[in-house]
C-alpha cells in the first residue's frame, strides 16, 4: 500500500493579521519559525518519522518553489519530500498536488500545513481507517455549543451530540478523491475541507477517527504560545527515551 500525504501550505495567511502585505512572510504561519524551523518543517518531521508514509507533496506559491525547495533540501528526510505549485484556494493548491501524484498511489493523505502537533499514532490510525474503508477523517467533539446565526441573531442550536470538528489528516483512498475533485470541478463546488468534496458524491461514508485537542491548527497569535509550550513538551519527551 502506497500511501503519500499533501499538505497545502500555498496560502497568504491572511487570517491571522488582516491587512499583512500580500507577500510578507510575517502573515504567513506556515513559514513562522519554531524552534529555528519553519513551522511546515515541523510539520513534515511528523510524517517523514511516520512509518506507514511513503512520501510527501508540498503545495507552494511560485515564489516560494525556490527557497523552500533549497531548505528542504538540506533536511535530510528520510523519505521524498517533493514541491508542486499551488492554486487559487486551498482546493486547487491540493487538486494540484493530487495530479502531481504517481498513479500506483493507493491512500491519500491531506494534512494542514500548520498542523504540527499531530501524533503518530493519529496519523496510523486514521490510514488504517481509510485504507478499509475507503475515507477517514479525524475529528474531536465540540466543548462549546454551536449555534447558527444570522445578522447577529440566534436561528438555531446544533445538536452538540451529533457534531465533531473536523481536522485533518483527512485520508482517502486515491481513486475516490480524483473522483470528487473531478465532480467538485465539474459543479464548481469549493469546500473548505477535502472530506466535503467526498461527501457530496455519495459513495462512501466518511469514517471519524479520534483527534486530539493538541492539533491545533496555528491560525491565532495565541496559538504560538501553545505551539511553544506544545514543542517544548515534545523536546522533553525526546530527551527522556
Ligand atoms: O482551511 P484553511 O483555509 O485555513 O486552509 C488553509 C491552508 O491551505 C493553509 O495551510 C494554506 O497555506 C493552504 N492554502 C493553499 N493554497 C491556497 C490557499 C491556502 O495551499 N491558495
Amino acid at each position: 500500500m502506497k500511501v503519500s500525504v499533501i499538505l497545502p501550505a500555498a496560502g497568504l495567511g491572511t487570517r491571522m493579521r488582516p491587512g499583512a502585505p500580500e507577500k510578507s512572510g510575517i502573515s504567513r504561519k506556515q513559514f513562522m519559525l519554531l524552534d529555528g524551523s519553519p513551522i511546515l518543517f515541523h510539520t513534515i518531521r511528523k510524517f517523514d518519522a511516520c512509518p506507514v508514509v511513503d512520501e510527501v507533496v508540498v503545495a507552494l506559491r511560485a515564489e516560494d518553489l525556490g527557497w523552500i525547495g533549497e531548505m528542504l533540501a538540506k533536511e535530510n528526510f528520510t523519505k521524498p519530500v517533493r514541491v508542486v505549485e499551488g492554486g487559487e484556494t486551498r482546493q486547487h493548491s491540493v487538486e494540484h498536488a493530487l495530479a502531481s501524484l504517481a498513479p500506483d498511489v493507493d491512500i491519500v493523505a491531506v494534512h494542514d500545513a500548520v498542523r504540527p502537533f499531530v501524533d503518530d499514532q493519529t496519523i496510523i490510525r486514521v490510514i488504517e481507517e481509510a485504507a478499509r474503508n475507503g475515507a477517514a477523517i479525524v475529528g474531536i467533539v465540540p466543548v462549546d455549543t454551536v449555534k447558527q446565526i444570522q445578522r447577529h441573531q440566534i436561528t438555531g442550536t446544533l445538536n452538540r451530540d451529533r457534531l465533531i470538528l473536523a481536522q485533518t489528516p483527512q485520508v482517502f483512498h486515491a481513486s475516490l478523491l480524483r473522483e470528487a475533485f473531478r465532480k467538485a470541478r465539474e459543479d464548481e463546488f469549493i469546500g473548505t475541507d477535502e472530506s466535503s468534496l467526498v461527501e457530496r458524491l455519495e459513495q462512501v461514508n466518511v469514517m471519524v477517527v479520534p483527534g486530539s485537542d493538541r492539533n491545533i491548527k496555528i491560525t491565532k497569535p495565541s496559538d504560538i504560545q501553545l505551539a511553544k509550550a506544545f514543542l517544548a513538551e515534545e523536546a522533553e519527551k525526546r530527551k527522556s527515551h
